[in-house]
């Protein structure tokens, strides 16, 4: 990418962030039901302790780093951030309604995070990094601000294939031209980082050490297909916003199609379709 095509992403992806931020909080339990093997996945491999000050980056709603918050005590500090202020916010009013009070908001990009040099001991996030014009400058800045020995616990979306949530809706959505088809990786993206080995080799380049990677499965239940459509409009920032402008007549053809599409994954209460989402922890 060119410094001007990232500069034009930052702010297409800042917008999309805004928008979609009300509706990300209105779904949150949802989002965390689905989310919680990643969720326990990052916490069990960041390691926590008494004490520490654990940043979150993209904290989006903030339900990771709480945990996190919760496991490094009164002694220790939250750091949750994302460049969204409306998603801090939404954020802000979940740590309240938590009662979690070793938590400091702050809005910040991942690409330059405003902090000293080795000043944190452990970093979160959750489904972040894979949206970020540059991947490589966000993990170089973490790695920057983690102390030595401090650990690194992400996770993005892993291989197309594996997850057909996304898939199905966003397929229908290209083909008729409601949306541009995606750009391949480097790309920033939903599966921009679903490959393990450019994972790996991002951390890598970034100096971390110790990477390991693991794929974790989680699960997407809906009841219906007008159920399916409203979670995806509601979460899933480009596709998701495209769906919300479809006159009555786009949407009736995407709902055809995505009700097909969905009959694999048919059970006796509605639809349940697999996910992977590629988790890393690196030091
Ligand atoms: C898919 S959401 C994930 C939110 C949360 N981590 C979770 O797992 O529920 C992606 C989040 O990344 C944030 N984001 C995207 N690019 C960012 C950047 N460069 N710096 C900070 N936050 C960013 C968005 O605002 C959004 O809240």
């Amino acid at each position: 990418m060119t410094t001007g095509t990232m500069a034009a992403f930052r702010g297409a992806s800042y917008e999309i962030a805004e928008a979609i931020a009300p509706s990300w909080e209105r779904r949150r339990a949802q989002i965390e039901e689905v989310s919680r093997p990643v969720r326990d996945w990052l916490l069990r491999e960041l390691q926590p302790r008494e004490g520490d000050t654990v940043l979150e980056l993209a904290a989006g709603v903030g339900e990771t780093g709480f945990e996190a918050a919760t496991l490094v005590g009164a002694s220790g500090r939250l750091i949750s951030t994302d460049f969204s202020p409306s998603m801090l916010e939404a954020a802000r009013r979940r740590g309240a309604e938590l009662q979690i009070e070793n938590v400091d908001y702050r809005v910040m990009d991942a690409e330059r995070i405003a902090l000293e040099d080795g000043s944190v001991d452990g970093v979160l996030c959750r489904f972040g990094y894979m949206l970020m014009a540059d991947p490589a400058a966000a993990l170089a800045e973490t790695r920057r601000v983690l102390r030595a020995g401090g650990r690194l616990a992400l996770a993005v979306w892993g291989l197309p294939m594996h997850n057909p949530f996304f898939g199905i809706v966003g397929v229908s959505l290209v083909q008729h031209g409601h949306v541009a088809p995606p750009e391949p990786p480097p790309a920033p993206g939903i599966y921009a980082m679903a490959s393990a080995e450019r994972t790996r080799a991002l951390l890598e380049s970034a100096g971390f050490v110790d990477v390991r990677t693991e794929e974790v499965a989680v699960s997407f239940v809906v009841p219906d297909v007008d159920e399916y459509l409203s979670v995806i409009a509601d979460t899933a920032g480009p596709i998701g916003l495209a769906l919300r402008g479809l006159s009555d007549a786009d949407r009736a053809t995407i709902r055809l199609e995505a009700e097909d599409s969905l009959s694999r994954f048919a059970t006796a209460n509605g639809y349940e379709l697999p996910g992977i989402a590629l988790c890393a922890v690196g030091m």
